[in-house]
């Protein structure tokens, strides 16, 4: 039967000890960023450990549309045949990036400089989600970019102009999509683009230019990039995805007695700052780096966990990961505050608001502040009706929230949600529970 569009699931409860290895899908942001740069590259990259799930085929379906010829092999992997910059051919319709931030954003900050017009659009979260922090730089560089009838909502329309000229940019939020948007502008502008950040975020659009043969600089966080350079083709291999990860993670720490392992996950230090707060907690984490630091396995054990404070700095390196912190957190002895995360009001939902309110609702004791959240543990949770409201972070923090229910029925809203960025998420659990 198909499924209908927002299912209604019935979610695990009171689970047994999870045990054994879990092989977590590839990294978006990476797997995105390796079609994008793929595309615009000259020559034929293979990709490994694509991640094939609805966020990353809306790129993979745009570049489609723009002419690039890309291939999905059997084992997963996925052949680009790039035709370089200004081999993309003009679309015939809209682009559609569907749910996908990252995809709008980086992709405006490139169709910029292209000879083309382009309108994009995505689903109805995308259609809310701020387009400004992009739109303001892209036009100091020169661009012809505007929103949905003069707003900065999607559907974003692109006109061609004749040069983008380089900017030197203080970033005003920590955002690696508005640093990568910046940058792919960068690429076709006249000049040395050079932008400031704040504070680092996930660092993955230098790395992989870098790999595809572009000079670039980085100081700490600043970075320079000089217009006018060209890419070339480079393989690439994409690690497990530490924000599908923590979801693993987290149920294994609450279970009691579970231990799980899971291969080759994506360890970037911009990335990974799920890892040092857990630590901090007191959860029993392994972590076996491999070489170049960028990836390794992690043996996660079930934990007692305590509160802990986290804000600043740390907080670009996990904030896709706070609504599942948030959720050890309610189970962890104390008071714990989360301070400075107040970007998580503008993603797929307004992650604090959705995470108090939904767990509030199965017994947590979640308050909402300004900027985060202060959750005081423990408190066992209980049965209820909850909705991932279309987010798929909250709808799998809200499986993982269930599997610590001992009774009665917890029905997820809009389970579909997880097909964004883990189409096999509820599979993989039932079958290590089983
Ligand atoms: C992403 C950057 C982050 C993150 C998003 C993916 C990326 O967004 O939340 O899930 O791939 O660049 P911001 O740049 O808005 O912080």
């Amino acid at each position: 039967m198909k499924e209908s569009k927002t299912s209604m699931k019935e979610l695990m409860i009171d689970a047994n000890a999870l045990e054994g290895t879990i092989t977590i899908p590839g990294d978006k942001s990476i797997s995105h960023r390796a079609i994008m740069f793929a595309s615009i590259a000259k020559g034929t990259t293979k990709i490994e450990g694509f991640l094939h799930a609805e966020d990353c085929i809306s790129t993979m379906n745009i570049f489609r549309d723009l002419g690039v010829q890309i291939d999905e092999e059997a084992d997963g992997s996925v052949i680009v045949h790039g035709k370089g910059i200004e081999g993309l051919t003009a679309p015939d319709h809209a682009l559609d990036a569907g749910n996908s931030g990252t995809t709008m954003r980086l992709l405006a900050g490139l169709f910029s400089g292209f000879p083309f017009k382009i309108k994009m659009i995505g689903d109805e979260s995308l259609s809310k989600r701020p387009m400004n922090r992009v739109m303001l730089p892209l036009r100091q560089m020169g661009a012809s970019i505007s929103g949905s009838e003069g707003s900065e909502f999607a559907p974003l329309y692109i006109q061609p102009v004749d040069h983008l000229n380089a900017i030197e940019y203080d970033m005003p939020v920590a955002s690696a999509q508005v640093k990568s948007s910046i940058l792919l502008a960068g690429l076709t502008a006249e000049g040395t683009t050079i932008i400031h950040e704040k504070e680092r975020s996930r660092d993955h659009t230098e790395n992989m230019l870098k790999n595809f043969g572009v000079e670039l600089k980085v100081d700490d966080k600043d970075i320079y990039l000089e217009g006018g350079q060209s890419l070339t083709a480079t393989d690439i291999k994409v690690p497990a995805d530490i924000s599908s990860a923590a979801f693993f993670i987290i149920a294994a720490l609450l279970v009691k007695g579970s231990k799980l392992h899971m291969p080759n996950v994506g360890l970037n230090p911009t990335r990974a700052g799920i890892i040092e707060v857990l630590n901090k907690m007191g959860a029993n984490i392994e972590t076996y780096l491999h070489e170049g630091g960028l990836s390794g396995d992690l043996t996660v054990s079930a934990s007692d966990l305590k509160a802990t404070e986290f804000g600043g700095d740390i907080i670009p390196a996990l904030i896709d990961e706070i609504p599942i912190i948030a959720l050890a957190a309610t189970q962890a002895e104390g008071r714990t505050v989360i301070r400075n995360a107040e970007e998580l009001k503008v993603k797929e939902t307004d992650r604090i608001q959705v995470t108090a309110q939904e767990l509030n609702k199965m017994g947590a004791n979640i308050e909402e502040t300004e900027d985060g959240m202060i959750i005081t543990g423990p408190t066992p949770l209980h049965a209820a009706d909850v909705d991932s409201y279309g987010d798929h972070r909250i709808g799998m923090m809200l499986q993982v929230a269930a599997l610590l229910v001992k009774k009665g029925t917890v029905n997820l809203a809009r389970s579909e949600a997880v097909n964004i960025s883990f189409p096999s998420f509820f599979d993989d659990l039932a079958a290590l529970s089983a």
